[in-house]
């Protein structure tokens, strides 16, 4: 069965009740709920990771190939905008990855409207809440299948 690997930035951890007028009132474990029910009937697996730490987020990023992720789906929240650490890693191992977020970043603060990431990735998909991380599973799982 082929896996896919989904990824949680930095402060993802407080889904549910952190700034709920910008992210919803859905916790991680509600998001990551409902992609299990997308990947089961697809046959694909997924396995979650949430993590505050830069290092830690390239370290599963580049071990993505070597523990036989077929597809990254990662929202790299506020890393989005900042790290060169995590766009290098998503390149030097090609796995192929799509960024998502559940705000839309390009109508945001100006600072957030620069992904890092984005143009290593496959794609992006960006502002329609937790049908971001659906929809962003949805791809992955189409590209994998292809
Ligand atoms: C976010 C957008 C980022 O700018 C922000 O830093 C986040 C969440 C989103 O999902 O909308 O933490 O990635």
């Amino acid at each position: 069965m082929k896996k896919i690997l989904i990824i949680h930035g930095p402060n993802l951890h407080l889904l549910g009740e952190r700034e709920q007028d910008i992210y919803g009132k859905t916790t991680l474990a509600e998001i990551n709920k409902k992609l299990s029910s997308v990947a089961k009937p697809a046959g694909v697996a997924l396995e979650f990771f949430q993590s505050n730490h830069e290092g830690e987020m390239v370290d599963v990023i580049t071990a993505s190939k070597k523990n036989g992720f077929a597809a990254i789906v990662m929202n790299p929240a506020a890393y989005t905008h900042t790290s060169v650490a995590i766009r290098d890693a998503v390149m030097a191992v090609k796995t192929p990855t799509i960024e998502v977020h559940l705000s839309n970043i390009y109508a945001r603060e100006e600072f957030r409207h620069k992904s890092l990431i984005a143009p290593v990735c496959h794609g992006q998909i960006t502002g329609f809440g937790v049908n971001s991380y659906i929809l962003g599973l949805e791809a992955a799982i189409r590209l994998i299948k292809k």
